[in-house]
């Protein structure tokens, strides 16, 4: 099809959207969502990720307060709408505002899970509590995820600020221990406006050969 975008355009667009209506989804396009993310290479194939589809209202109002909660004790957001007095409503603040009031709209909020695995590096002896997720496999996994969303014109943002109520989340979620939660990722029909992303060129973050600045 002539109208849809190449790669080049797609990769250069697909900007975290926080502003979704709240209109399903079709499960025929969360599948090829899906499908998309688990083209993603892992070492030795081992495909180290699972999904959790929250669509359940009080699943996602109970994902949603508590995401809330986490923005404030961390970036100081004011989680409760009528405490906040004046904000911002443009810019990423406010769409930041906009994504913790309107998260539990989100007709699909995924939670992307990762196999805990010991990283190489990490001797056996200095293994000291639950290995952390396979990050490197399933960030891969997570940007294809990211690419079919905007292919399919739907919004998608990634985040981690479940990590602050992590164990809650595995409780709430039953989520075994072997597996962390690595990214949750509204999903939704965007009400906000997709645009070029604003990235430093690789030509300034690149070195030649050798690595020839001061800069650490
Ligand atoms: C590791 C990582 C963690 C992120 N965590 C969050 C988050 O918790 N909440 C959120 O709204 N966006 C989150 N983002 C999205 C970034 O804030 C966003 O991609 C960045 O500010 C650039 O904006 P743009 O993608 O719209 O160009 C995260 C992105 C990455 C890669």
């Amino acid at each position: 099809m002539p109208d849809e975008p190449g790669f080049f355009d797609l990769v250069g667009n697909v900007r975290a959207m926080r502003r979704l209506k709240p209109d399903p989804v079709p499960e025929a396009l969360i599948w090829k969502v899906l499908n998309a993310g688990v083209q993603a290479p892992s070492g030795q194939n081992t495909q180290p990720w699972k999904f959790v589809l929250v669509r359940d209202t009080e699943h996602k109002c109970w994902f949603a307060e508590r995401y809330a909660a986490a923005f404030e004790s961390r970036f100081g957001l004011i989680a409760d709408p009528e405490q906040r007095g004046p904000h911002k409503t443009t810019g990423q603040l406010g769409a930041l505002y906009h994504q913790i009031d309107h998260l539990h709209e989100a007709p699909v909020i995924l939670l992307v899970c990762g196999k805990r695995d010991w990283p190489f590096k990490v001797a056996p002896e200095d293994r000291v509590g639950l290995a952390p997720p396979n990050y490197g496999a399933v960030y891969p996994c997570v940007q294809n995820i990211l690419l079919a969303c905007r292919a399919l014109g739907l919004g998608a943002a990634l985040t981690t600020m479940h990590q602050v109520f992590e164990a809650e989340l595995h409780e709430h979620f039953q989520i075994p221990d072997t597996y962390g939660v690595v990214v949750a990722i509204p999903i939704g029909y965007p009400s906000g406006k997709f645009g070029p992303v604003t990235r430093i060129p690789a030509e300034q973050q690149t070195y030649l050969d050798v690595w020839t600045s001061g800069e650490e």
